[in-house]
């Protein structure tokens, strides 16, 4: 299988322990570096354009790309590297993510910067189908996780969290400043993924 944007291989990885035989794709050379420690196959180039032959693939993944790529090309793309009887299988934030994401109690334009970068469940579903998939599954899974206070507050002050690369200086401080007063030990929440599966 091919995981197109496969970062630093943490999904591929995931992967391989389950007996797949796994190629990566990422345009970000460094990462690919470390993915190749991961996965003994990385070509550094972009999803809108995947150096593999036609029909290559049994299965692609994408986890967390699809708000980063010109969406008809990468699945146009994607389409063409598998086989006539393959799948795509996307990983991506539900909308209700950003409604119920607990870090938008402090920094509240967090909703709109990723509401605005993230395909909505029908967007992905007419994209994949005009890119040459001829059905898609959607699935809402809801994920819990925790985090504790002072990984919290160094995720957010290193701006690791990308919608916060592009929240405004003064809304960061402010955020940053009520989550040092009010934020517990430790933290619990939901994660609303959409899950697609696209077959050709
Ligand atoms: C949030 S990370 C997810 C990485 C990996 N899929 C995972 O789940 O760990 C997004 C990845 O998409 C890559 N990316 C950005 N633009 C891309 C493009 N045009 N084609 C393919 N990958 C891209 C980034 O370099 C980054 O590695």
């Amino acid at each position: 299988m091919l995981d197109i944007g496969c970062g630093t291989g943490r999904a591929s990885e995931a992967l391989v322990e389950r007996g797949s035989r796994v190629w990566g794709v990422e345009p970000e050379r460094e990462m690919a570096a470390l993915a190749s420690e991961r996965v003994s196959t990385v070509k550094v180039a972009p999803a809108e354009r995947l150096p593999f032959k036609d029909g290559w693939f049994e299965r692609a993944l994408m986890w967390l790309v699809v708000h980063l790529v010109d969406r008809p090309r990468a699945f146009g793309e994607a389409a063409r590297v598998l086989r006539p009887d393959g799948r795509l299988a996307i990983g991506t934030f539900h909308p209700l993510h950003f409604e119920r994401y607990w870090l938008k109690e402090f920094f509240p334009s967090l909703e709109a910067i990723d509401k605005a970068r993230f395909p909505a469940p029908e967007v992905l579903d007419s994209e994949l189908r005009a890119g040459g998939f001829a059905r898609v599954e959607l699935h809402r899974l809801t994920q819990t996780a925790s985090v504790d206070r002072q990984t919290a507050l160094e995720r957010v002050r290193g701006r690791f969290i990308s919608p916060l690369q592009l929240l405004d200086e003064a809304e960061l401080e402010a955020g940053l400043a009520r989550m040092m007063a009010e934020l517990p030990e430790r933290n619990e929440y939901a994660l609303e993924w959409l899950v697609a599966i696209a077959y050709k």
